[in-house]
């Protein structure tokens, strides 16, 4: 059964299958960019370690505790990484996974995983994550590219491709066999996200028996889009993929453009009814599971000191004499299309002068891949439209948008609790978590403003606003139509999205992948 066809459990009911249930028999590997922990030195010269970044890694930690002895590999991303990786001489370090990720002392018990970081060469990793990882997948999984003028490919991306991209994913399929093979040529594989399409394949050739699925976090988009790149990387891509059993994505929309896209630009015979790809002698499964988040988690969090010193700070500042917040939470990644939502409010302020110094925009954004020049131009881009709609509509030494470049997620929690509506409005999300952190802790009735472009809206967009990302009039409209709505409509609504948040979250989340997986560990 897709995990949407299940029936949404109510807030605090036991959620099944559980993951306890679904824990797999064989050894566990996972791979993922992003690391659970990093490493760096404090002003004192001391060795510091913190929870690596991105939802992908939270969500992953949250579940460490249910999957045995799992090993996660990653790429050391700072050079301390890299020195922790050297030191350990290709022997993984026991991270504690909860409450805070922390390196575990000799015979420190708890919820742990073994952490194996992958030194990359430097160029190698700028070529794999800088030029061919962002922006050309992302970009084209995204549907960023104004396609009249870019991208151009050059020499230099058919290198980041063959010794970037293919390099990194080889030296990571290197580890990976190793370690399967360490355990007698069985174990269940867990490859995470766009960054490592080639590695499946190269696994499976070298380790038949393994069971292996690969879960894209991102958009999957149709064939046409994928003609950005001439067949002989798109091919590769594909071919790579489907080296896994089950190659799993967040929506049955995804999941139903890869197989059109095998039957397209692979000649494929697919099963789309069954949802299975011949390859070989094997059947390929593709499937869809919604990534969620933990509620019981997020309760905690919004429950805790800090979080309510910020949520009296922000209701102080935002909330007084019946004066309403909107607010948005994003990394400044051009796909989340921050610049048409502040154009969209800017265009409610025009219309509805009335609501000019009675309602403010928290815009909390986490710069992101800054070394990538799209993206510093977007941050600039963003700067000047903040600026621009606060030159215009300042009232009384107050401006409309208070935009914070931080990454502070407890504040961020803070700012769900009391906000009023939140603007989700990306033009192409593969999920978007938060959407579903702000149901679960909102205090307000607040409304969710979503665009139908993001995985979320599959599951939410029935109670939400629905936002059509690139028609900044419409998504003024809509703002008007959040802040107007009646207290109970806001009610019933959040309550809806909240019970089904609850009700498929991120254990549901992964015990589904584990119960489909189980079945092919024969
Ligand atoms: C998305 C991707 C993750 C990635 C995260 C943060 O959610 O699906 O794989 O880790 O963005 O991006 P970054 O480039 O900082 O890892």
């Amino acid at each position: 059964m897709h995990p949407q066809e299940q029936e949404a459990a109510q807030p605090g009911e036991p959620v099944s299958p559980s993951v306890a249930d679904a824990a797999p028999e064989l050894p566990l590997i996972l791979l993922s960019h992003r690391g659970p922990v990093t490493f760096g030195r404090n002003a004192d010269g001391e060795r510091v370690v913190s929870k690596g970044s991105g939802g992908l890694v939270t969500a992953l930690l949250g579940l460490a505790q249910y999957l045995g002895d799992a090993v996660w590999i990653c790429a050391a991303a700072t050079e301390e990484d890299a020195a922790v990786a050297r030191e350990a001489k290709r022997h993984p370090v026991r991270v504690i996974t909860t409450p805070m990720p922390h390196v575990a002392d000799e015979g420190e018990e708890g919820p742990d995983v073994l952490v194996d970081m992958i030194e990359i060469d430097e160029e190698r990793q700028a070529e794999f994550y800088g030029v061919f990882s962002n922006p050309i997948l992302w970009f084209i999984q995204h549907g960023l590219y104004g396609l009249a003028e870019s991208p151009v490919l050059t020499a230099a991306e058919h290198h980041a491709f063959e010794h970037g991209y293919a390099g990194v994913n080889e030296q990571m399929a290197d580890e990976l066999a190793r370690l399967v093979e360490e355990r007698d040529g069985r174990a269940l594989v867990l490859i995470q996200d766009y960054h490592f399409y080639l590695v499946a394949d190269s696994v499976r050739r070298r380790c038949p028996n393994v069971v292996l699925s690969h879960f894209v976090h991102i958009p999957w988009p149709g064939p046409e889009a994928w003609r950005v790149l001439p067949p002989w990387i798109r091919e590769r891509l594909l071919r790579g993929l489907l080296g896994s059993d089950i190659v799993a994505f967040h929506t049955r929309r995804y999941a139903r453009n890869f197989l059109l896209c095998v039957q397209d630009l692979l000649g494929l015979d697919v099963d789309p009814d069954e949802m299975t790809i011949s390859v070989d002698d094997r059947t390929v499964r593709v499937r869809h599971y919604p990534i969620s988040v933990d509620p019981a988690a997020l309760i905690a969090l919004a429950d805790s000191q800090e979080v309510h010193r910020s949520t009296d700070e922000l209701s102080d500042r935002f909330l007084n004499s019946g004066n309403r917040l909107i607010l948005r939470v994003d990394r400044t990644d051009p796909s989340k299309n921050v610049v048409r939502g502040f154009l969209a409010f800017g265009t409610l302020l025009d219309q509805h002068p009335e609501l000019v110094g009675r309602v403010s925009f928290l815009a909390l954004l986490q710069p992101s891949r800054k070394d990538v020049p799209e993206y510093s131009d977007y941050i600039s881009n963003i700067g000047a439209t903040v600026a621009d709609i606060n030159a215009r509509h300042t009232r009384e030494g107050q401006q409309p948008i208070d935009l914070q470049l931080v990454e502070d997620f407890p504040f961020a929690v803070a700012a769900y609790c009391v906000c009023d509506v939140l603007v989700v409005n990306a033009l192409a999300d593969g999920m978007n978590l938060v959407a579903k952190e702000f149901s679960v802790v909102n205090r307000r009735d607040g409304v969710l403003a979503l665009s139908e472009t993001t995985g979320a809206w599959e599951e939410l967009g029935q109670d939400a606003v629905t936002l059509y990302p690139f028609d900044v009039q419409q998504q003024a409209d809509a703002l008007y139509e959040a802040l107007m709505m009646s207290a109970d409509e806001r009610h019933r609504r959040l309550e809806a999205i909240r019970a089904q948040v609850v009700g498929s979250d991120i254990q549901r989340w992964l015990a589904s992948q584990l119960d489909d997986l189980r079945v092919l560990m024969r």
